[in-house]
This record gives structure tokens, C-alpha cells and sequence, in this order.
């Protein structure tokens, strides 16, 4: 019997490696070769076999792998929504009474600085929480908007409420500006909120005290747009690319905020895409970084 030679058998199991591996240029001229030899056909499957079934063999654990993957991923994403949504509960009670205890004890300055450090910590808890069951309803696709006409100067004013007091407490002189006729414009006037206090949270964090923040909301020809500007540390050029994934931080950033996650910008990006936007980011290490998006103006009623 013609018998495929070792040489012979070794050279069709590599050009099917190769065929395996996606090689570019495999050499075909290699198979029919091989299958005009006597016999060489029965040699031809059986190499092929002999290549194939451990290769059947790691494919099928490589899907019960991913299978078993997917299903822990989608059970640790419920129980990240749920314990979120547990957690959520107590915090905001925790948070009231601490902030009517505070009112309570504004003479008496040693519990109050108590009341107001229990005040703090809840509030970064809290937005910790948050930033979790959004990245869990962003990672399952529930992340939803309620996009309508609405007053962005209205909106600034709560951003205003909401961080002027911590600004105060860093040392940073934090301004708005909005014209006083500036037009509507359609978004989710809540989840527009989110956006703009966290940029501002963001620039509060990253500003040395003495620093400077700014929100403006201006008409350009493409709609409303909103900028946060601060004199703050700056991003260096090799992060600028990242800083919107998720759970991406920045070096410097972390040496100074040890608490975040990471999740601020990637979770304001995603609202601002969802408003038909995108954010952009100008920065300079040492002198600081502006944050803008432009909303689609609503139309006249
Ligand atoms: N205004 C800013 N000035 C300098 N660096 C910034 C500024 N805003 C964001 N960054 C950089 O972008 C990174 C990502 O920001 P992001 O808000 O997503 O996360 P974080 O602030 O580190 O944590 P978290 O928002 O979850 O509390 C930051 O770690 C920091 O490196
Ligand atoms: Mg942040």
C-alpha cells in the first residue's frame, strides 16, 4: 500500500493549521497534493480528524464557559440592582434625619461638625449607589430618558443649590452664567441635573482651593450649549482618550479623590448620547479642563 509518508502527514496537519489559524496565505496546492497520492485520501481525513476533534473538544468547553459566564453575569447584575435599590432606601432616611439633626444643633459647634461629617459621608454613599444602578441599567440596556421642552435655567438653578455649598467648603469661587432669554430646549430636565452636577462635582474635586469653576448655558447655531470650565490639575493628553470609559480614573485624580469609582463621566456620556449629543473635553495639565455638549433646541410651540 502507498503509504503517506511522516513528512507527507505533517505537512497537510500544519497548512490546516494554518487554515485553522486564519493564516492569510494558506497553500491549497498542499491538499491536492495529498488527496492524488494512493491512499492518500483515507490519510487526508484521518489528519483532518485527528487536527479537528481536539478543536471540536476546546470550542464545546469554550461555549459552556461563555454559557456559564453570561448566566453569572446576568445574576450579578440583579443582585447589584437589588442591593442597590435596598441599600437606596435606608440611606435616604439616614440622610433626612441627619440633615433635621444638623438644623437641630447649628449652636452647638462640636455635634454639628459630627452631624455634618455623617451628612457628607451618606451623600457620597449615596452617589455611589447611584452611579451603581445606573451602570447596571446602562449595562442592561434600561437605562431610559423622558426628553421634553424645558427650562435649562431652572435646571442650573438646582445645580447651583445642590453645589454651591461644597464649593464654599473647598475654596473655590464657582459661578453661572445664562442669558436671561435663553430659549428651551428638549431633554430630560432630571437626568440633565445628573449630568451637570456631576461635571461640576468632577471640577470641584480636581480644583485646588482658590480655583475657579464655571457653568455656562449659551444659543449657538447647533442648540443650547452647556459648558463646565474649571482651573483645575488638567488631564494629561495619554488619559484624555479614557476618561469616559467606565471605571476609568486618572492617576493624579485618584491621589487626590480615593472614593469614586470611576463611573461619573461614562455614565454622563451616556445620557448625553441619549439626548442625541455627544460630550467633548478640552484640557491642559496644570490649567485646567472644559466640559461641553450642545441640546437640541426644542421647537417653537
Ligand atoms: N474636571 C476634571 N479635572 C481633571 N480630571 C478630571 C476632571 N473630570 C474628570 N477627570 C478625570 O477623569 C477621570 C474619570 O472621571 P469620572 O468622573 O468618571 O470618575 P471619578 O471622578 O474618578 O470617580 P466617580 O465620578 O465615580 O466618583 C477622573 O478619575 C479624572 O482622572
Ligand atoms: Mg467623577
Amino acid at each position: 500500500m502507498n503509504k503517506y509518508s511522516s513528512a507527507d502527514c505533517s505537512r497537510v496537519a500544519s497548512s490546516i493549521r494554518r487554515i485553522m489559524e486564519d493564516d492569510p496565505a494558506p497553500k491549497p496546492g498542499d491538499y491536492r497534493e495529498a488527496a492524488a497520492v494512493p491512499g492518500g485520501r483515507r490519510h487526508f481525513e484521518n489528519s483532518v480528524k485527528r487536527e479537528i476533534r481536539p478543536l471540536v473538544r476546546h470550542l464545546r468547553s469554550l461555549r459552556k464557559r461563555v454559557r456559564a459566564s453570561e448566566e453569572q453575569n446576568e445574576s450579578q447584575k440583579r443582585l447589584l440592582a437589588m442591593v442597590a435599590h435596598d441599600v437606596k432606601n435606608p440611606l435616604t432616611a439616614i440622610l433626612g434625619y441627619a440633615g433635621m439633626l444638623a438644623n437641630r444643633l447649628k449652636s452647638l459647634p462640636t455635634e454639628s461638625r459630627y452631624t455634618a461629617n455623617i451628612c457628607t459621608a451618606a451623600e457620597t454613599l449615596y452617589r455611589l449607589i447611584n452611579d451603581l444602578v445606573d451602570l447596571a441599567a446602562m449595562e442592561s440596556g434600561k437605562l431610559r430618558i423622558n426628553p421634553r421642552p424645558m427650562d435649562l435655567r431652572a435646571v442650573l438653578r438646582d445645580v447651583r443649590a445642590l453645589t454651591s455649598l461644597e464649593a464654599r467648603r473647598r475654596g473655590i469661587r464657582l459661578g453661572f452664567e445664562c442669558p436671561p432669554d435663553l430659549p428651551k430646549a428638549t431633554g430630560d430636565p432630571w437626568r440633565l441635573e445628573q449630568v451637570i452636577q456631576n461635571l461640576c462635582v468632577n471640577a470641584l474635586q480636581y480644583t485646588p482651593r482658590n480655583g475657579r469653576v464655571g457653568v455656562s448655558a449659551k444659543k449657538t447655531a447647533e442648540g443650547l450649549r452647556i459648558t463646565v470650565r474649571d482651573t483645575g490639575i488638567g488631564i494629561p493628553a495619554k488619559e484624555l482618550p479614557y476618561i469616559f470609559d467606565r471605571h476609568f480614573q486618572g492617576q493624579a485624580a485618584q491621589a487626590r479623590h480615593k472614593t469614586g469609582l470611576g463611573l461619573g463621566l461614562a455614565i454622563c456620556r451616556e445620557i448625553v448620547r441619549m439626548h442625541g449629543a455627544e460630550i467633548s473635553v478640552a484640557s491642559r495639565p496644570g490649567r485646567g479642563s472644559a466640559f461641553s455638549f450642545t441640546l437640541p433646541l426644542s421647537a417653537p410651540a
